[in-house]
């Protein structure tokens, strides 16, 4: 019979692998900050509502709380070897340069968008909701676009679009095309 272990602490590691996206915000002195975030989700599509949590004691909580504003970039496996880079706080260092990640202008918040991001969103601050040592940042989503290249009409390209899936700590996952399936109906 197969047994099942009782997980000593970190049940959300049943709940990996899931997109890596690096949460790009401005604080109010306008200083640019960017965050690894792989605790995310969609809550809405009308209206247009996606969560990012966020741990208090990092940066891009101050600057959410701030400016009310940010951008969820979505990455790929060239960003491997920055990733964990970025994995300092950005009051004390300018992670941009650390990791030599370019910004373009957003349409719509101040919030930078990363140029080699394969897909972003960008957000303003829909509701703030204190959970413990963490805040669930729901953001209304005023833009959402794709780089035609990586994306069909069903959705990620996986022969393209090389998606970092975080596993936990610093181990990724990369979909395959060739693990694509169709359940039937
Ligand atoms: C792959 C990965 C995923 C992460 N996911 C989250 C997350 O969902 N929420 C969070 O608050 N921190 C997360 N972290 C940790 C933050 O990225 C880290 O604390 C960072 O230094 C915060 O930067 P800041 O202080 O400049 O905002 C993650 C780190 C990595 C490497």
């Amino acid at each position: 019979m197969v047994e099942f272990m009782k997980l000593k602490r970190r049940f959300y590691i049943l709940l990996h692998p899931r997109p890596t996206v690096l949460i790009t915000t401005v604080c109010r002195e306008g200083k640019y900050n960017v965050m690894p975030c792989t605790w995310h989700t969609p809550v809405s599509w009308d209206p247009d509502l996606v969560l990012i949590v966020v741990d208090k004691e990092n940066y891009t909580h101050k600057c959410i709380m701030e400016t009310k504003e940010f951008v969820v970039n979505v990455v790929d496996d060239k960003f491997l070897d920055k990733i964990m880079k970025l994995t300092v706080h950005g009051d004390k260092v300018d992670k941009f340069k650390l990791a030599g990640l370019k910004t373009m202008k957003a349409r719509f918040v101040r919030a930078p968008i990363l140029r080699d991001a394969i897909a972003y969103i960008e957000a303003t601050l829909y509701r703030a909701i204190d959970v413990e040592d963490e805040t669930l940042f729901i953001g209304r989503v005023l833009d959402a676009r794709v780089r035609s290249d990586v994306f069909r009409a069903g959705g990620w390209d996986y022969s393209k679009a090389r998606l970092l899936l975080h596993h936990w700590e610093n181990i990724f996952v990369k979909p395959d095309p060739r693990s694509v399936v169709a359940a039937p109906r």
